[in-house]
C-alpha cells in the first residue's frame, strides 16, 4: 500500500527520491509523485504511471539544487486514482505533505475549514492536514503548530511534511505506523519501508506522538536510538524475468536452511511449550498457513484456534490469559492483525514474520523470524514456505521430535521447478477456463485454499477450495465443461479417483497434481516422499500453474491489479 520517501542532503537527492520510490512499487501504487525544495522553492511533480516518468517532468535548474524532498507511492483509498488525488497535497504552493494511513476525522476537519475560507482540490483525507497546517502556522511556531496537529488528527497515519519558508528541513510525525530515518552515504532518509532506503547499517524508527524535524544532520528537536539493520542486499530477479518467479524458485534453498537456522539456536519462547491452547491470527496465505498447524494439532492435548485477523476483531474466539497467540505475517503491518494483537487478552504474544523490523514484532512479547528474505512478489509464495516450515519445526519442538531433515523435500521441490516446461504447457492448455475447483483432504486443504488464492491472485481466473469430501454436496451442481477441477493427491487415494470420475462424468476437466490418476485429463506427476514436509513441492507446483496461467494472459504478475503487499488499512 502507500509509501513514503524522503531525503535531506547537501547534494541534490532527486535520483534517490525516484528510486525510492521504485523500491516501493512492490507494496501496490497507481499513483506516485514528489516534492522538492530548490533554492527555496517548493516544486511537486505527479504521475499515474512509473515513478521514472517523473524525473523529466523536473527542469534541470531545479534537478540540480534540490536539497530537501518527500515522495510518495499512493494506493487508493480516498478517492479515485487521479493526479489531483495523488500525493504530495500541497497548500497554496508553500506546505506540502504526503500521508500513508487514515485521517479518521477529516471530514470534521475538512468542513471547519471549508468554513474558514478553504478550497479543496482532491477528495483525499491528506489534503486536510496540509491546509490545518496552514492554519496553525498563522498561530503557532513550526514546532508548536505540528504539535498542535499531531494533537488533533486522529486515525493510524504516518507522514512527512516540508514548508517553502523552512527549506532545510523535512517535519515527520506518525501515530500507530512505522516511519523509520537511517543515515545514509547520500544523506539522511526518512520513509516507511526501509526496504526503500538506500544502504545503511543502522536506523532508528519514530515514535507515535512526536514531532521529528529532520536536517541534513539527523534530528534537531529529539535524541534518536539507532538499532542495526537487518537488511541485506536487494533482491535481484537476474535470472527470472519477474520478482515472483524468482521468489518461488527460491524456496529449495529455503527449505534447505530454515531448518538448519533452527537446529543452531532454538527461537520458541517458555510460554508455547506450557500452552494449553493456542490462538493463531493471521490472513490471507498466513492464515492458510495456520490451518496447517491446526491440522497438525488436531489430536494433541494443545487446543488449537485459528481465527482470520478481521473475524477475531468482531468477534473474538474464547481464550484467556493463559492462551498463548501466534500472529503471522509476512510484512508484520498488516493493520488487521495489528487490531487483533491489541485485543488479546493474552501477554502470551508470538510473532512469526518476515520483516523483523516491522510493527508485529515490536509489539509482541516473542518474535520468530521467517527467513524468507525479503519478498517482492504481491503474492506470496516463498513466505508461504517459510511460515509452513517454521510451523512444522514449532510443532515437532512441541513434541520432543528431532529438528526435521528437508534434504528430500528440498530436492523434489527442485524437481519440480525443473519441470516448470511441463507445467507451464498444462497452464497454456487451459489459460481460457474461467472456474476452477481445487479439492483437498487432510493437510492438503490448507494447501488447496493457498493454490486457488493464488490462482486467483495471479491469473484472475475465479478459483475456490474445499475439501474433497464436500464436492458432492453441493459444488458438483457449477462443473460442467468450462470448469476445471484440480485435485491434489500426496499419495494414491481412492477418494480423489472417485471425485474425478464425478466431475468427468459432468463434462468438467481434470488435473491431478501428486501420485498418478489415470483417469484424470492431465497429471503432474510428484513422488514426495515421506517428509512432513512432503506437501511443500505439491503447492510448488500450484504457485507454478498459477503463475504461467497469468503469463499466458499477459499480466502483470508481480502486481497483480487491485491489490498491494502489505494492507496497511482495515
Ligand atoms: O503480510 P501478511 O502476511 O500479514 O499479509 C497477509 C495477506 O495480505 C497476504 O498473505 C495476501 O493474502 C497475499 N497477497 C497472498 O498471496
Amino acid at each position: 500500500m502507500c509509501g513514503i520517501i524522503g531525503f535531506i542532503s547537501n547534494k541534490s537527492c532527486t535520483t534517490k527520491l525516484i528510486d525510492g520510490l521504485l523500491k516501493l512499487r512492490y507494496r501496490g501504487y497507481d499513483s506516485c509523485g514528489l516534492s522538492v525544495l530548490a533554492q527555496k522553492k517548493l516544486y511537486t511533480f505527479k504521475s499515474l504511471t512509473e515513478p521514472q516518468s517523473l524525473l523529466p517532468l523536473i527542469p534541470n535548474h531545479v534537478n540540480h539544487t534540490v536539497t530537501a524532498g518527500i515522495a510518495h507511492t499512493r494506493w487508493a483509498t480516498h478517492g479515485v486514482v487521479s493526479l489531483s488525488n495523488a500525493h504530495p497535497q500541497v497548500t497554496h504552493g508553500k506546505i506540502s505533505v504526503v500521508c500513508n494511513g487514515i485521517i479518521k476525522n477529516h471530514k470534521k476537519l475538512r468542513d471547519s475549514l471549508i468554513q474558514k475560507g478553504y478550497t479543496f482540490e482532491s477528495e483525499t483525507d491528506t489534503e486536510v492536514i496540509g491546509h490545518y497546517l496552514d492554519l496553525l502556522l498563522k498561530k503557532h511556531d513550526k514546532l508548536e503548530a505540528f504539535s498542535e496537529l499531531q494533537k488533533t488528527l486522529t486515525g493510524r497515519y504516518a507522514l512527512a511534511c516540508i514548508l517553502e519558508e523552512d527549506p532545510e528541513c523535512i517535519y515527520a510525525l506518525c501515530e500507530d505506523m512505522p516511519l523509520f530515518l537511517a543515515k545514509t552515504a547520500q544523506g539522511i532518509a526518512i520513509g516507511s519501508d526501509l526496504y526503500a532506503f538506500p544502504a545503511h547499517d543502522e536506523f532508528c524508527q519514530f515514535d507515535s506522538r512526536t514531532v521529528y524535524q529532520i536536517n541534513a544532520n539527523g534530528c534537531s528537536n529529539k535524541t534518536l536510538h539507532y538499532q542495526k539493520s537487518d537488511i541485506s542486499d536487494t533482491p535481484s530477479t537476474l535470472n527470472h524475468p519477474t520478482h515472483t518467479l524468482s521468489e518461488i524458485y527460491e524456496q529449495p534453498g529455503l527449505i534447505q536452511d530454515i531448518p538448519a537456522l533452527w537446529r543452531d539456536r532454538c527461537p520458541i519462547p517458555p510460554f508455547i511449550y506450557g500452552a494449553k491452547h493456542i490462538l493463531v491470527i493471521a490472513c490471507g496465505s498466513s492464515y492458510h498457513s495456520a490451518l496447517l498447524l491446526k491440522y497438525w494439532l488436531r489430536d494433541s492435548a494443545i487446543h488449537c484456534d485459528v481465527d482470520i485477523a478481521s473475524e477475531f476483531k468482531m468477534n473474538p474466539p474464547h481464550h484467556t490469559k493463559q492462551s498463548a497467540a501466534i500472529l503471522i505475517s509476512q510484512s508484520g503491518e498488516t493493520a488487521d492483525v495489528l487490531i487483533a494483537l491489541k485485543q488479546l487478552k493474552t501477554n502470551n504474544t508470538l510473532a512469526l514474520c518476515n520483516v523483523m523490523h516491522s510493527s508485529l514484532p515490536m509489539r509482541t512479547t516473542a518474535k520468530i523470524a521467517l527467513h524468507a528474505k525479503k519478498e517482492v512478489g504481491v503474492a506470496s509464495t516463498k513466505a508461504f514456505t517459510a511460515q509452513a516450515i517454521a510451523l512444522r519445526l514449532l510443532y515437532d519442538q512441541l513434541h520432543q521430535r528431532p529438528i526435521l531433515n528437508p534434504d528430500v523435500t528440498s530436492e523434489c521441490t527442485q524437481q519440480i521447478l525443473m519441470r516448470s516446461k511441463e507445467i507451464r504447457k498444462i497452464a497454456y492448455k487451459y489459460r481460457s477456463i474461467k472456474n476452477i475447483l481445487c479439492l483437498g483432504k487432510g493437510e492438503m486443504l490448507p494447501i488447496a485454499l493457498e493454490g486457488a488464492l493464488k490462482i486467483k491472485e495471479l491469473s484472475y481466473i475465479h478459483a475456490e477450495a474445499l475439501p474433497a469430501g464436500e464436492l458432492k454436496h453441493g459444488p458438483l451442481a457449477l462443473v460442467d465443461p468450462e470448469v476445471l477441477v484440480i485435485t491434489l493427491t500426496p499419495a494414491p487415494c481412492n477418494y480423489m479417483d472417485i471425485c474425478i470420475h464425478e466431475v468427468k462424468s459432468r463434462h468438467g476437466k481434470t488435473l491431478n497434481i501428486g501420485a498418478v490418476c489415470e483417469h484424470a485429463d492431465d497429471n503432474i506427476i510428484i513422488s514426495t516422499g515421506s517428509s512432513p514436509l512432503s506437501f511443500l513441492p505439491l503447492n510448488t507446483a500450484l504457485q507454478l500453474l498459477a503463475y504461467f496461467f497469468a503469463e499466458a494472459k499477459g499480466l502483470n504478475i508481480d502486481q497483480p491489479r487491485n491489490l498491494a503487499k502489505s494492507v496497511t488499512v482495515e
